[in-house]
């Protein structure tokens, strides 16, 4: 497929077209306009004099330097993934080069110095959340393992017929499916809220909802599909009245805000590595640790036990209990050099920075004709984080997406979002995402829009 020259259409594209699925967007589909208060970050505070944190911390990101087909990068997919600074593929370099070792079983120096780091990761991953102490980090393949393993060891052994798990229809298939599974096997019945007027999963029906038969509340912090936050501190509050447990995917807001588990009181917390800026194949579960100690093991296996016998094993305290096998060792210390990457920036200056981008986003995007963004205007919440799911009227979101790759090099999600149940009651069964971090700037989202309006000029000439 060759470039379009001035607007000018030169070839079809070599993709197949998919069929618009689309319903044509109407006013009355749009959410209702509330007021709440626009948040405006202080420009001084992201800002050092008129180069913003995204353009001082690209250097750091060397693959966004580069071109794809034909045109400059512009990596717009970082709900899905974030990219990783020089400094956390240096600590994974440095770890293969220099210490490789196993942890905990070894007394020689590199075993010694890889168990040193290791655990320093832990303890760097307990500081960036607040956690009171490093022992309540359980280091997991990802927050999907996390959860799984909540509810594999934790719900197996506390949920019984009748006991109501609730959840909002706008969680991640990761934070669905294992309390699905967990419901199958003990009689527990989950429970849904859905979305308020301003596309906001609804803390008013969520509150009614929660009884004495609730068990546990599953939510996420921030929507990967609607940018919105939801008030962990008051839910959690409204859990623990009636005795319960809140379980938070924090998978879109540990890697863009200060996320603090002792003041938000959560029981529960899960993230991933790779949304951070750190390696994939590490996450980890926060559990109070009277909680953890509590539970059971999730997988058996080396480095879990206290006591192996031929009929029977005792285990080890947690985190260990719950860390079968071999760890992640490298990609635990690169997730620690994320942080401390994350932290030297400073996670406030993070966030104010990218609500600016935010509000930009969002506004840029109100400009393409025929476009349904998804989720609650900037201007009606406190927050709404950067990124934004949208549909353009009859262009499967699919064929942007590949468009954008294809023509302008600008990375873009389309489908779910692995969110199928929230795009049913959206009345879609797919959309467009953009997700943005503190290392893209004002032009990434200029360049974007200025491509998202040639491709929809582009679909639109066929009609
Ligand atoms: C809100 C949310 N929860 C959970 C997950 C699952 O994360 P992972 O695939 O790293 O386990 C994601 C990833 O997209 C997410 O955005």
């Amino acid at each position: 497929m060759r470039k379009m020259m001035e607007g000018v259409v030169v070839k079809l594209p070599s993709f197949p077209l998919l069929n618009p699925t689309i319903p044509p967007l109407s006013s009355s589909s749009l959410p209702l306009r509330l007021g709440f208060r626009r948040f405006s970050a202080s420009l001084s505070a992201v800002k050092e004099g008129s180069v913003s944190l995204g353009h001082l911390s690209r250097p750091d990101f060397p693959i966004l330097h580069q071109e794809v087909n034909g045109s400059k990068l512009v990596y717009l997919d970082n709900a899905a993934t974030s990219q990783k600074p020089t400094a956390v593929l240096k600590a994974l370099h440095n770890y293969y080069e220099a210490y490789n070792s196993n942890v905990h079983r070894g007394i020689h120096y590199l075993s010694a110095k890889a168990t040193d780091e290791y655990e320093l990761a832990r303890k760097k991953v307990a500081a960036f959340i607040n956690a009171s102490d490093s022992s309540e980090i359980v280091f997991t393949r990802n927050a999907t393992e996390a959860i799984n393993l909540v509810a594999y060891s934790w719900g197996l052994l506390n949920l019984k017929p009748g006991d109501e798990i609730v959840l909002t229809i706008a969680e991640h298939h990761s934070a669905i499916v294992p309390w699905q599974i967990v419901a199958q096997k003990t009689g527990a019945v989950l429970k849904f809220v859905s979305l308020d007027e301003n596309e906001i999963p609804n803390v008013v029906k969520l509150r009614e909802m929660i009884s004495t038969r609730t068990e546990l509340v599953v939510v996420h912090h921030v929507s990967n599909v609607l940018g919105s936050v939801l008030p962990i501190e008051e839910i959690v509050h409204w859990v623990h009245e009636v005795g319960a447990k809140v379980l938070v995917d924090a998978c879109q807001s540990v890697p863009h805000m200060v996320v603090d588990v002792q003041g938000l009181d959560a029981d529960f917390l899960v993230a991933s590595s790779h949304k951070m800026c750190g390696p994939t194949g590490i996450g980890f579960l926060f559990g109070k640790s009277n909680l953890l100690s509590a539970m059971p093991p999730f997988l058996g296996g080396g480095e879990m036990i206290s006591d192996v016998f031929l009929d029977h094993s005792t285990y080890a305290e947690p985190p260990s209990r719950f860390e079968a096998g071999t760890p992640a060792i490298g990609e635990a210390i690169g997730l620690g050099a994320a942080i401390d990457y994350l932290s030297g920036i400073g996670m406030q200056k993070i966030h104010d920075y990218e609500m600016e981008l935010a509000n930009y986003l969002y506004d840029k995007l109100c400009s393409v004709p025929n476009i349904r963004i998804y989720g609650p205007k900037p201007a009606e919440t406190v927050y709404r984080a950067a990124l934004c799911s949208f549909n353009v009227e009859n262009i499967h979101p699919t064929d942007l997406a590949t468009f954008l790759d294809q023509q302008h090099g600008v990375a873009i999600r389309s489908g779910h979002h692995c969110a199928q149940p929230l795009h049913r009651y959206l009345g879609v069964n797919a959309s467009a995402r953009a997700s943005l971090h503190f290392y893209n700037t004002e032009e990434d989202v200029d360049d974007f829009i200025r491509a998202l309006n040639d491709t929809v000029s582009f679909f639109n000439s066929f009609k």
